[in-house]
């Protein structure tokens, strides 16, 4: 067994976990009201654009983090291997911080342990770390929480809830297990106590912003004890957002890679998001999406009221790879021309009104349109009932003319507005264009109407 020191605090956490057993010992999660949880969420909500980052041993040999040896690809003793060369040598966060803050980024989620069970932050409990069991040998995650507070974006830590490298922890690989948790609590209890142990480590030093569980799909919510985790985490850290892959105790949705097609029931959601198909460096993988695609999405989860997590896999030696850095780059140059279109937007409306992504300013009465293509002539807006007071290139400002065509007097289908957006000034990405209502919009839901008197 790998001996965890038990701090006094440790102990408190060996209680909550030892009630991790039953379903009847569930610590309750203190009610919250809708208003205090919207403002919980607020931050999050007008944040749109997180970078992920998936860094760990996995970037060595660059195979695929965790899954490689779990799915049986190489052997588990190869796969550990990989942490003698994690070196971390030109790793700079501060470099790093800089390339997600000009992004556009709000915030950004970090590996801290992935389903490998390697911590690159200095675990107190077990020595399978950056620190203890590496050539890096020190703390990966101060720094860069340090440098993420420092440029004024919120920290998010991802932490992987299964352990296949744990001892006490049921699952090693899809065809070997320890042991069964129901014919041996205690050793679960073991599990528990680590892992209350790290979580608690972490909530105390980095008091992260949000936290971004994994792996949560190997147990239940009363195994894993996950209102005892919520409530940890909130007694030190009230307002910490938790991601929803907690069984059930989550405050926003993660749909992963499947672009959501219909908007997520969830108020809130995050899409997270790979641009090759590796989370982790995979050198291997070179079917990058292009800018283009990616900023694309981008706008489609924010016309569904979503944020985009878009992920990043450094090297072992800390370089991001340059693809990455071109679209993070180009992302940068879109999102500081279009911020009044993305930071404070909601959902806009549905696509038989206008061929396009949308979004709506917090009051209602702007409308965006965003064109992820080159228009041909005018662009069609139809079916609202408001006035149109104004159009707008957004980021220039440029007023553009527009003209309502099919407005009839003896029918209330609302006509058609065309908006010219000339050449000269649309953007080589998307082109975003506001069209300022009378009021709040008001849209027809009609199927269109037969003439009665003229
Ligand atoms: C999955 C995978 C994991 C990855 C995560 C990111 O759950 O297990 O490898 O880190 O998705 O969303």
């Amino acid at each position: 067994m790998k001996k965890n020191k038990i701090s006094i605090y440790g102990l408190t956490l060996f209680l909550l976990c030892c009630k991790s057993v039953t379903a009847k010992s569930q610590t309750s999660v203190t009610p919250e009201s809708k208003e205090a949880y919207r403002q919980r969420m607020e931050w999050f909500d007008e944040a749109k654009l997180g970078i992920f980052i998936h860094w760990g041993i996995y970037s060595v040999d660059g195979v695929s983090e965790s899954w490689s040896f779990y799915n049986n690809r190489i052997p588990y003793d190869q796969y550990m291997e990989q942490r003698k060369h994690f070196k971390a040598e030109n790793y700079d966060p501060k470099q790093w911080v800089e390339l997600i803050k000009e992004s556009g980024a709000k915030y950004t989620v970090l590996t801290t342990k992935h389903h490998d069970g390697f911590a690159l932050w200095d675990t107190k409990a077990g020595s399978l770390s950056a620190k203890k069991s590496s050539p890096a040998k020190r703390d990966l995650i101060a720094p860069f929480a340090e440098e993420v507070r420092k440029q004024g974006l919120k920290l998010g830590l991802y932490y992987s809830l299964l352990d296949w490298s744990n001892e006490n922890y049921p699952n090693h690989t899809r065809t070997t297990s320890r042991y069964d948790i129901k014919k041996d609590p205690k050793r679960w209890e073991k599990f528990c106590k680590f892992n209350f142990s790290q979580m608690g480590e972490l909530n105390e030093t980095f008091k992260p912003d949000l936290y971004w569980f994994d792996g949560d799909w190997e147990q239940k919510a009363e195994d894993w004890n996950s209102s005892g985790i919520i409530k940890l985490l909130r007694s030190t850290n009230p307002n910490v957002i938790v991601n929803s892959r907690i069984q059930g105790y989550g405050d926003y949705a993660t749909p992963e890679i499947g672009v959501p097609v219909v908007r997520p029931k969830n108020r809130y959601w995050e899409l997270c998001y790979t641009i090759n198909d590796s989370w982790g460096y995979q050198p291997g993988d070179t079917n990058f999406k292009t800018p283009q695609m990616l900023l694309s999405t981008f706008v489609d989860c924010l016309s569904m009221g979503g944020n985009l997590l878009l992920d990043i896999g450094p090297e072992a030696d800390g370089t991001i790879p340059q693809e990455e850095v071109e679209v993070l780059k180009t992302f940068g140059r879109w999102t500081s021309k279009h911020k009044e279109a993305i930071y404070k937007t909601r959902a806009g409306i549905p696509g038989n009104y206008f061929n396009g992504y949308t979004t709506l300013n917090k009051a209602g009465d702007v409308l965006y349109l965003y064109m992820p293509y080159k228009p041909i002539g005018s662009v069609p807006l139809k079916g609202i009932i408001n006035e149109v007071k104004k159009v707008w290139v957004v980021g220039s400002g440029e007023a553009l003319h527009y003209k309502l065509y099919n407005k009839l007097s003896w029918s209330e289908v609302p006509g058609i507005i065309y908006i010219d957006v000339p050449e000269n000034v649309q953007d080589p990405n998307i082109t975003v264009v506001a069209v300022q209502l009378d009021g709040p919009i008001k849209l027809y839901g009609g199927e269109g109407q037969v003439i009665t008197s003229n």
